[in-house]
């Protein structure tokens, strides 16, 4: 994996949105495989300006979220679909039919969780995965754990996701499960980003990049990727050596 330390946020954020959007031009059919929670928001931002500055365009592409909370009605402002209208979609001019995510609510759970990586690979899988980092470890919401999961599935999160997601629930109570993408799954993009800023992050990003790969720490499975570029800044840096 190669690992890369920037100044700040936005820096990392324009880096990944050139990504993204060199991407699009070369392949504006590509499949993107997107993230929630704060850290893709500035690559989100700079997506945005590239597409108004009528660089890029998403009308061909498709989107694959990782995950979704389980029991949250999909118009909840904390839903991760609208998040993701919120933070992108509504900027651009991606088609909605587009956009996948999995439902959270669906009656039949397996059921979801099987159409939705069907449809992954019937669009040729993820051409390039945006990744931030929980914590513990987790990536989309694969929790520690005592075997990497393949596919999609639910899963309970765990106590420290609770903690630190629970501030985007107050005065209600947060969703204790979701749908993710499995680390096998998320393995198979055929390049992978990730964003870890901040201190918070120090312990586990030391953990995914100089630790040995293990179930316990699911993103330290990313070391057997041929294409990862780690995006930090120097807090989230601090513990390498
Ligand atoms: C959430 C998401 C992850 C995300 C992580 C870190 O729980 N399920 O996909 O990477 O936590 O979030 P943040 O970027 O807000 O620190």
């Amino acid at each position: 994996m190669k690992v890369i330390t920037l100044n700040d946020e936005i820096m990392i954020g324009q880096v990944i949105g050139d990504r993204f959007c060199a991407l699009l031009q070369e392949n504006p059919s590509a499949v993107l495989g997107l993230a929630t929670g704060a850290s893709p928001i500035p690559t989100y931002q700079c997506t945005i300006s590239r597409f108004k500055a009528g660089d890029v365009s998403f009308a061909k592409a498709h989107t694959f979220n990782l995950d979704e909370y389980c029991d949250l009605p999909a118009a909840h402002p904390q839903s991760y679909r609208s998040f993701m209208h919120t933070q992108l979609f509504s900027h651009i001019d991606i088609d909605p039919q587009n956009t996948h995510l999995l439902d959270g609510n669906a009656s039949d759970e397996t059921a979801e969780c099987s159409r939705f990586d069907a449809l992954v690979e019937q669009l040729g899988g993820v051409d390039l995965q945006l990744l931030g980092i929980g914590r513990n470890g987790h990536i989309g919401f694969n929790e520690p754990a005592d075997t990497f999961t393949q596919g999609s599935f639910k899963v309970q999160l765990a106590p420290s996701t609770l903690e630190a997601n629970s501030s985007y629930f107050v005065g209600e109570r947060m969703p204790t499960h979701a749908l993710t993408m499995g680390v096998g799954a998320i393995l198979r993009a055929k390049e992978i980003v990730l964003v870890a800023t901040g201190a918070s992050k120090a312990e586990a990003v030391k953990a995914m990049v100089q630790g040995k790969i293990t179930p316990q720490l699911p993103a330290s499975a990313l070391q057997n990727h041929p294409n990862v570029t780690i995006y930090l800044d120097p807090a989230a840096a601090s513990l390498l050596q």
